[in-house]
Formats: structure tokens, sequence, C-alpha cells
């Protein structure tokens, strides 16, 4: 059976049985559309490798070899987008946000001003205040084209030392940015003197007709500014092996890593790492079969909401799995959907915009027609 058969042919009861936090922390007769986890098959080659290092006995802390295999994949998967990447550049830690904290940490100066633009991933917006970091949000602006970086006033609150957290493809929204609109908030960001972020998880989730451009990679000016995080865990579903890739190539980031205690990054798994290699070195047939299918579930949620919820508006996304809802004409609170229409996503109150609902749309598509049904309950509730 092909990936898209085997998705096809999972039941609610299927996916409830298996235990995944998104279906296990869903109600009973509720579409579990939360926590951004994909319901579809494990790539067969990651399964594999993991597998085989378990089979080996590599379950202790993540060996420097190991670690150096990763480095070299992650290297030889940048360099299909176009961005040569030096081994050396590629560290390796346990998640992308931890590759957030560090940077904020050890390779910039204390307390920097974090800018980040809204609505954004929910963590984005709770861990900088819990930390103690300074934080201030910059909405996105909405314009023929969807959802845009306000640059003015990006270039208002960006200052020397300031971190912007640049999400591209951008959770919640989906938007791929444009080369055209990457090196204008370059030209932003140099002027203010501050440091980028970019986080590029959702990089390989990306559909036609858009292209993921590496921010660092765009010129000599971004790579001098940034800081990239990275990882196989969205594209091909392994956050929980916990393997995630931080890359810089400015000296002043290299001088101050060197200096790091490596102990402060330590956790990555061995069986993320081995995800993380087989994904990046044998598993692009498998991704493009997810994008696919994930391609043709977005227009099944566009077609089908558009008769269900008219008065909601949906622009498909054109990167990740992530369908993102604007219900502020049809008068429903999104913090009531999951009762009123028993579909589970998240309140976009936690995204820093209120009145849209985030949608995890890496679903069966009878899941995602289903959904989209059920929001009829949400119109014109107010
Ligand atoms: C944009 C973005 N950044 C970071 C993360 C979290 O990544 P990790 O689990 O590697 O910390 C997610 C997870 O959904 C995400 O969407």
């Amino acid at each position: 059976m092909d990936l898209a058969a085997q998705t096809d042919a999972l039941t609610m009861d299927d996916l409830r049985a298996r235990g995944s936090w998104k279906w296990s922390t869903t109600p009973p007769g509720v579409i579990g559309a939360g926590i951004a986890e994909m319901d579809l098959p494990l790539a067969p080659c990651i399964a594999a490798a993991v597998a085989g290092t378990v089979e080996r006995g590599i379950t202790g802390y993540l060996p420097p070899w190991l670690a150096g295999e990763v480095a070299r994949a992650t290297a030889g998967w940048q360099a299909g987008y176009g961005w040569d990447v030096d081994l050396a550049d590629v560290h390796v830690v346990p998640d992308v946000m931890d590759a957030f904290e560090h940077t904020v940490r050890h390779l910039l100066d204390p307390d920097p001003l974090v800018v980040l633009p809204t609505p954004a991933y929910m963590p984005f917006l709770t861990v900088p205040t819990a930390l103690g970091w300074p934080l201030v949000t910059a909405p996105m602006t909405m314009g023929d084209n969807g959802y845009a970086l306000d640059l003015d006033h990006l270039a208002r609150v960006l200052r020397p030392g300031a971190l912007l957290v640049l999400t591209n493809p951008q959770n919640p929204t989906g938007r791929v940015f444009t080369a055209a609109e990457l090196h204008a908030l370059a030209a932003v960001v140099h002027t203010a003197g501050a440091t980028v972020f970019a986080d590029e998880i959702h990089a390989g989730l990306v559909y036609p007709g858009h292209t993921h451009l590496p921010y660092a990679s765009l010129s000599a000016i971004t790579a001098g500014h940034t800081v990239t995080a990275t990882s196989a865990s969205k594209a091909w579903n392994v956050p929980g092996l916990a393997c995630a890739q931080l890359i810089f190539t400015a000296e002043k980031f290299r001088a101050r890593w060197a200096k790091t205690d490596p102990e402060v990054t330590h956790g990555a798994s061995p069986l993320g790492a081995a995800a993380a290699i087989a994904a990046y070195t044998e598993g692009a047939d498998h991704l493009n079969a997810v994008v696919g299918y994930l391609d043709a579930g977005r227009a099944i949620f566009a077609e089908t909401v558009a008769n269900s919820l008219p008065e909601a508006t949906f622009r498909p996304p054109e990167g990740t799995y992530l369908g993102w809802l604007d219900l502020r004409q049809t008068g429903c609170d999104p913090a009531d959907v999951a009762g009123l229409a028993r579909v589970m996503g998240v309140d976009g109150r936690a995204c820093g915009q209120p009145g849209h609902l985030r949608l995890n749309l890496a679903t069966p598509h009878h899941l995602v027609r289903e959904m989209a049904d059920r929001l009829a309950a949400c119109s014109r509730v107010g």
C-alpha cells in the first residue's frame, strides 16, 4: 500500500489507539487537530534506521561520530536548497526551542530584546517571558497576497543586539516568504544591527509554486546576522526523537560557541540522530509523497470549509500542514469550537491573534473533510 492508501485507511479509532499526544489528549468524539504531529505513516527508512540503532546498542549518549554524521547529512540536505554549509558550522541540539534558548543565552549579549512577528508559534510568546527576556510583538499585516511582515514596524523596534524570530515557513499562517520579502527584511535587520533567529523547522513542507529559501543563504549580509535552527522533526514527523540542528557561519557566533561548555547543549538522542540522517539522505521520496498528500488535503479543506462555513476566511497554507482560519465574521469564539463543532484546534489567542483557529491538517483526508464539515456548527453563533 502506498502512503496515501495507508493514510486514507486510518480511522479515528486507529489514531486514538496509537496514543499520540494529539489524539490521547482529545476527548472522545472530537477530532484532534491541535499539536503539530502528523498522522501519516513514518518513513520506512527512518523506522529501519532507528531500529538498527537500537539493535546496535547505541542507546546511550549521542556519540561525537554520530553527531558528525548528522552534520554531514544536514549539510547535504541544505545543499539541495543551494546553501553551502561547512560541516563544522552544524551543531546538534535536542530541539528547536533549545536552539532558540542557546542562541539567546550563548550567542548574544545578555538579555536581548526578542522581536516576534505575530501570529506566531505559541511558545515564542511564552518562553522569552518565562526566561525573563524582554519581548515585543510585531503583528503581521494582511495584504492581497496574505500575511506579510510589517517592515516599518520592525524597523521601529529592532535595535543593535535585538533578536528577530523569523519563522519560515511560517507557523501558523503557512506563509513561505519570497526572495524579495526576505531581502527587504534583511535590509531592515542590517540597518538596525539586529540578529535573526531563522526557525526553518517546516522547510521540507512547502507546496508546489513556492520555494524554501534558507534566510542565511541569501547573501553575505544575512549570513552575517543569522542563526538558523532546523530539524527533520516536522517534515518527517520525528519530534519525539530529539535531534535538531543549529547552523551559523558568522565568526562572531563561532567564537562565542567555541567558549560555550558543551554540556549546555547536551541531550540530543542517538535515535533522533539516526532518524535525521535517514531523513536527509534517504527520505526525499517519502517526503514527496507526504507533501503530495498534504497538498491534496489543504485543497479538500479549502473547498469543504468554503461551503460549510462561508463566513470564515481560509487561505490554504503555502507551506506547513497548519490551517489558519479567520473566524471573526462567524461570531464564534475559537475557544468554543471544540464544544460546538467537536474539532479541537489551537485558539489563535495562544498565537497572539484572537479570532483565529489553528488546525492541524496532517490527518487522513476523510477526517480533513469531516473537520471542515463539522465547522458548520460555528456559523453565525454570535
Ligand atoms: C515554528 C516552530 N518552531 C519550533 C517548534 C518546536 O520544535 P521542537 O520540538 O524542535 O522544539 C515547532 C513545533 O511545532 C514549530 O512549529
